[in-house]
């Protein structure tokens, strides 16, 4: 079996997961708005869900929206916040997810003034940047939490700050953070914040938008009242019960210790990659960064060629979204990494069940898979 360090593509449906959706896939079929006992249970079901939920990010469960996934949930906060304002601007980064550059692409066509703040070579957006874009004209910032390719959290608490002080409504993309690190959105000052159930052991096409009391949104779709009026539509109740689970154990395994594991694992693989492979790089911020996810520089041959020769190793070369294009990283080109030292780069991401011995392997494969790919780059040179 291969070592799959990938997480941050997507991660397996956890088997307590599975085990909490069977239910309503089976007998407990029931419409949530239908007045009927079957209908009470798939409705209870829904709001225990909101509620663990609500508990991972430090949210009231009113304030939890079920959505398709992440994507969805940013489009929602991006352009449910900024409709019907013709004149309001949107402030971002250069370092998004296409789930937040696409929405802001499709608004800048709409006549929306949109400012992208740039990264420094750290990995983290540039706060003066980020001062000097917010201001009276702002109808939303939208920043990503932590850079899905890089793993490099953003300074979110200081960019609150300044929504804060100008009222201007704060989106977060925390698809890639939520089940890894802690947050707390009314400590961090979030008005809205994205979650992506199949990045934290939850299945594919399950989400949530955390909507803080108070704050104007439009929504995207019409229709019956569901969830509020907000997001209508009858409820995914199993899979919307599979992300409740899945943030119940998430919050389990936080409270115990796994983000620190996490990273002492690729502490260990970043050490072992850099003892045999000189020149290696990690992209990115030291500390401020997710704690499983490491993005590395492999010299002398590109990121592509190295997974190609380590069948051992499931791990992706830029963003996964884009994993078919021998294209350097967008994401990447934007910290200032050359051209050709971003086709180096390989992201592995470690999840709650890799082991030390995935890690000693996972390193042991890579190093073989350098040292074979390299040669040929060589002779040509
Ligand atoms: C940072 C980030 N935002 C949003 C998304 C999109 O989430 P989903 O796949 O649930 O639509 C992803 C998934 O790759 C992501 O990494």
């Amino acid at each position: 079996m291969a070592i799959y360090l990938d997480h941050n593509a997507t991660t397996p449906v956890a088997p307590e997961v599975l085990d909490a959706m069977l239910p309503f896939l089976r007998e407990e079929f029931g419409n949530p708005s239908s007045n009927s006992p079957l209908g009470h249970r798939a409705k209870d079901a829904i709001e225990a869900a909101r509620h663990e939920v609500a508990v991972l990010i430090g949210a009231q469960p009113d304030g939890i929206v079920f959505t398709s996934g992440g994507t969805e949930a940013s489009n929602m906060a991006i352009r449910g916040t900024v409709e019907g304002q013709s004149t309001a601007a949107i402030v971002t980064s250069t370092i998004e997810h296409p789930a937040t550059e696409e929405p802001c692409r499709w608004l800048a066509r709409q006549g929306h003034a949109v400012h992208r703040i740039p990264a420094r070579d750290d990995g983290r957006i540039d706060l003066d940047a980020a001062r000097h874009a917010i201001g009276a004209a702002t109808g939303l910032v939208t920043l990503i939490h932590a850079q899905n390719e890089t793993g490099v959290l953003q300074p979110v608490f200081e960019v609150a700050a300044m929504t804060r002080r100008h009222g201007i409504p704060l989106h977060i993309d925390a698809a890639q953070s939520a089940g890894k690190i802690p947050i707390d959105v009314a400590a961090l000052g979030i008005d809205l914040l994205s979650l992506a159930g199949h990045k934290l052991y939850a299945p594919k096409g399950i989400g949530a938008l955390y909507v803080r009391s108070g704050t104007r949104l439009a929504p995207m779709l019409r229709g019956a009242g569901q969830e509020g009026g907000r997001r209508p539509g009858t409820e995914n109740v199993a899979f919307i019960v599979g992300l409740g689970a899945a943030c119940r154990l998430a919050a389990g395994r936080l409270a115990g210790g796994a983000s620190e594991t996490a990273a002492r694992l690729a502490a260990a693989l970043f050490a072992r990659l850099r003892q045999a492979i000189p020149g290696i790089v990690l992209v990115g911020h030291p500390t401020e960064r997710l704690p499983n996810t490491l993005n590395v520089l492999f010299p002398e041959t590109t990121g592509r060629a190295v997974l190609e020769n380590c069948p051992e190793v499931i791990a992706s070369t830029g963003s996964a979204c884009h994993a078919d294009r021998e294209e350097a990283s967008h994401a990447l080109r934007a910290l200032g990494i050359p051209e050709h030292a971003a086709l180096g780069a390989v992201r592995l991401s470690l999840g709650f069940a890799t082991t030390a011995q995935d890690v000693e392997a996972a390193a042991d494969a890579l190093i073989t898979a350098w040292r074979q790919c390299r040669a040929p780059h060589r002779a040509r040179a």
